[in-house]
C-alpha cells in the first residue's frame, strides 16, 4: 500500500509539473471585433449593439487569462449617417465606448475598421502599440510580434493596402522571429464569392509574395469585418475570421449572395501563444445583440 501511495503521489507531482509548465508557457490575448457601438439610445439594423458590446466588455473585465485586448475594428459606428457605405463613428459613439470600457485594466490595442473614424478613435483611445509606422503597428508579446496592418485606404467599405504599408509589412516580418498578423479586412481568399469580391482587401495579390517569403514566421492571420467565424490553412498559414461580438452575417460556403443577418454565435477569441511557437484559439461565446433589449 505504501508503494502504491508513493506511486500515486509521484504521478500527481508529475501531472502537476506538466500542468504548471503548460500554464506558465502559454499566454493569452483576447481578439475582439465589430462591436459597432453607436450613439446611446439607438439601434443599428434594429439591433441593440450597445447592449451586446456592454456584455463583451464586462466579460473581458472578468477574463482571467487575457493579458491584452486587440480590437480588429468597427469598435465604433453611427446611426447619424444612413448611408452604410460611408457611415463612420461619431465623437458620441466613442464617448460611449469609453463608458463601456471603464474598469477594463488590460491594454486595448486598436485597428480601425471601415466604420471607425481613426482620428476620433485615437483621441478616445490613445495608441498603445509599441511602434506605428506606414500603417503597420507592432507589439511584442511572449516571443512573437503582434502586427496590425491598416487596409482601409481604398474605396469606401472595402480594403486597399498601400504600397508603403505593403513594404513596411515586408520589412517588419523580415525583422521578427515569429508573428501574428491582424487586419480589419481579410487578406486571403475564402470560400465565398461575396467575400472575395466585396469584403476583402481589394489588392490582396500584392501580399502573396510577402506571405511566401515569411511563411515560416507567420503563426496566424486574424481579420474582422465578415462577422463570421472561419478558420483555414492557406498556403501553410493559419487564417482566422473572427466572429463579431454583436451580430453575425450569413456568408455561406460557395455562395455569392449578399450578407444578411444570421443567428450565428457571437463572442470573441482567446488566442494563446506559447514559446514553442504553437498557437491555440478558443472561442468565448456570448449572446449577440437582439431587437428587444431596451
Ligand atoms: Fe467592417
Amino acid at each position: 500500500m505504501i508503494f502504491i501511495d508513493e506511486d500515486y503521489s509521484r504521478a500527481d507531482r508529475l501531472a502537476e509539473k506538466i500542468l504548471r509548465n503548460v500554464m506558465i508557457d502559454r499566454r493569452y490575448i483576447a481578439v475582439i471585433t465589430d462591436q459597432h457601438i453607436i450613439e446611446p439610445g439607438n439601434l443599428l439594423y434594429g439591433l441593440d449593439t450597445n447592449a451586446s458590446a456592454a456584455r463583451v466588455f464586462e466579460a473581458l473585465k472578468a477574463e482571467p487569462l487575457a493579458e491584452l485586448v486587440l480590437s480588429l475594428g468597427d469598435l465604433g459606428d453611427t446611426t447619424r449617417n444612413p448611408n452604410r457605405e460611408t457611415a463612420t463613428a461619431s465623437k458620441d459613439s466613442y464617448q460611449h465606448v469609453k463608458h463601456l470600457t471603464e474598469g477594463l485594466t488590460l491594454p486595448l490595442l486598436t485597428v480601425a475598421g471601415n466604420h471607425d473614424d481613426p482620428k476620433l478613435m485615437e483621441a478616445a483611445f490613445p495608441n498603445q502599440w509599441e511602434s506605428q509606422k506606414n500603417g503597420v503597428c507592432r507589439y511584442s508579446f511572449h516571443g512573437v510580434d503582434l502586427i496590425s496592418v491598416d487596409v482601409r485606404t481604398g474605396p469606401e467599405a472595402t480594403g486597399f493596402i498601400s504600397p508603403e504599408t505593403t513594404k513596411e509589412l515586408d520589412e517588419t516580418l523580415a525583422q521578427c522571429r515569429g508573428a501574428l498578423i491582424f487586419s480589419h479586412f481579410p487578406l486571403f481568399d475564402l470560400d465565398n464569392e461575396r467575400i472575395a469580391s466585396g469584403l476583402s482587401v481589394t489588392n490582396r495579390e500584392v501580399l502573396a509574395p510577402i506571405f511566401d517569403r515569411h511563411r515560416d514566421k507567420i503563426a496566424g492571420c486574424f481579420s474582422g469585418h465578415l462577422h463570421i467565424w472561419v478558420s483555414a490553412l492557406i498556403n501553410g498559414i493559419p487564417v482566422t475570421s473572427v466572429p463579431s461580438s454583436s451580430f453575425g452575417f450569413s456568408l455561406e460556403p460557395m455562395s455569392s449572395d449578399r450578407e444578411t443577418l444570421s443567428a450565428a454565435p457571437c463572442g470573441y477569441l482567446l488566442v494563446g501563444v506559447a514559446t514553442d511557437g504553437s498557437v491555440i484559439v478558443r472561442p468565448r461565446f456570448l449572446p449577440g445583440a437582439t431587437r428587444n433589449e431596451r
